[in-house]
């Protein structure tokens, strides 16, 4: 016990659109196969949110409405939202607020975090300040793409990557030492050049020509990406373990993003932690970038226990990165 304010995790939903994309039915749209991008990418499925007008706040919705449902609050006590996305319902407004008016909390303000495969954990440290700050006692962090609103499927090098899906928790303030204890985010612009969406923004807004030219689709350089991916998710999980004195023996989990099982594997390996330590849903969503980290918490809270250490890290467009040091709070 002490006198400081922690922002604990105390309830987690998720969302995954019933769709499935198998390899299988990639080979029938791309030049590719099952064993390329299970090898590759550790990948075997994806899903896909269809339906005429569904976009990122829906699968959000049904996310929060789990995670209310759990923790036994209405949404109406949700004081603050905050959507960590990259495919929002529409430029604006935020896609926060459509969540807000959709599942029924009045009383909250809310915003989006555009951090691509960050976006989570950058929307989570920020909700955590203010329940540190004692500002609120309820906020709720969403992650969730519709990963399948911008991806060309006839591009090989991305269309077997993503996949659509959301996951969100409930942050509440605890005096006990649990709850999130530390944090180290990063951004660098200058990698921009190498995952990037072309138009669509202010720079060069939709024309007939951008259409023409599939410049409103995700734009990867995959191996370069990959490359600063394993540098930096690797070093900046490291340097939060040393920071607080964790070791490999009293770290329980890794919350890893899931973008390649090859960069996963890189980051458990430079933290010195074995696989069974390693939260691992890749083979059955793919890469749903904001929603990876609370997916995989929504999968693996059944086994997580009160004072579990355990280490979330992502790595993504921007590019932004970073890792969070969570005590885990409550026993499932
Ligand atoms: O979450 C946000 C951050 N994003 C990431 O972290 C993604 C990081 N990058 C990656 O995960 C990997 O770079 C990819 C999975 C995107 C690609 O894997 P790679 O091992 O880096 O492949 P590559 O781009 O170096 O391509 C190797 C070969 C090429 O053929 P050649 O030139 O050697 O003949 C590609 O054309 O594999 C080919 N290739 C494919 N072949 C079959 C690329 N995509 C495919 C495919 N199926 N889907």
């Amino acid at each position: 016990m002490s006198n400081k304010i922690r922002a604990a995790i105390t309830a987690v939903g998720g969302y995954l659109p019933d769709d499935i994309l198998s390899n299988k039915d990639l080979e029938k749209l791309v030049d590719t196969t099952d064993e390329w991008i299970l090898t590759r990418t550790g990948i075997s499925e994806r899903r896909i949110l269809k339906g005429e007008g569904k976009g990122t706040s829906d699968m959000c919705v049904e996310a929060v409405k789990i995670l209310c449902k759990k923790r036994g609050i209405d949404p109406s006590e949700i004081e603050l939202l905050i959507c960590g996305t990259v495919t929002p319902d529409f430029p604006f407004p935020a896609t926060a607020n459509v969540i807000c008016d959709k599942v029924g909390a009045k009383n909250a303000w809310g915003f989006d975090v555009s951090a691509a495969c960050s976006g989570f954990m950058f929307g989570l440290v920020t909700g955590s300040k203010f329940i540190e700050s004692g500002a609120h006692k309820k906020v709720v962090v969403v992650g969730g793409d519709k990963m399948s609103s911008i991806i060309d499927y006839s591009d090989r090098a991305t269309c077997v990557i993503f996949g659509d899906g959301a996951g969100a928790v409930l942050l509440e303030p605890t005096t006990e030492d649990f709850g999130i204890m530390d944090s180290i985010l990063r951004t660098d612009g200058s990698g921009r050049q190498y995952l990037h969406q072309k138009s669509g923004g202010s720079v060069s807004p939709a024309t007939h020509q951008t259409v023409d030219a599939k410049q409103h689709f995700v734009y990867q350089e995959g191996q370069a990406v990959f490359k600063f991916a394993v540098t930096n998710m690797a070093e900046v999980s490291a340097e939060i373990m040393e920071k607080n004195n964790l070791t490999s023996d009293n770290v329980a989990w890794l919350v890893p993003h899931q973008a390649n099982k090859r960069i996963i594997d890189a980051t458990a390996h430079r933290m010195g932690l074995s696989s069974d330590k390693v939260m691992l849903n890749i083979q059955k969503y793919g890469n749903t970038t904001a929603g990876t980290l609370p997916l995989c918490l929504y999968d693996y809270e059944k086994q997580l226990k009160k004072g579990d250490n355990i280490i979330l890290s992502a790595f993504g467009g921007g590019f932004t990165w970073g890792s969070v040091y969570i005590k885990w709070a409550y026993d499932s």
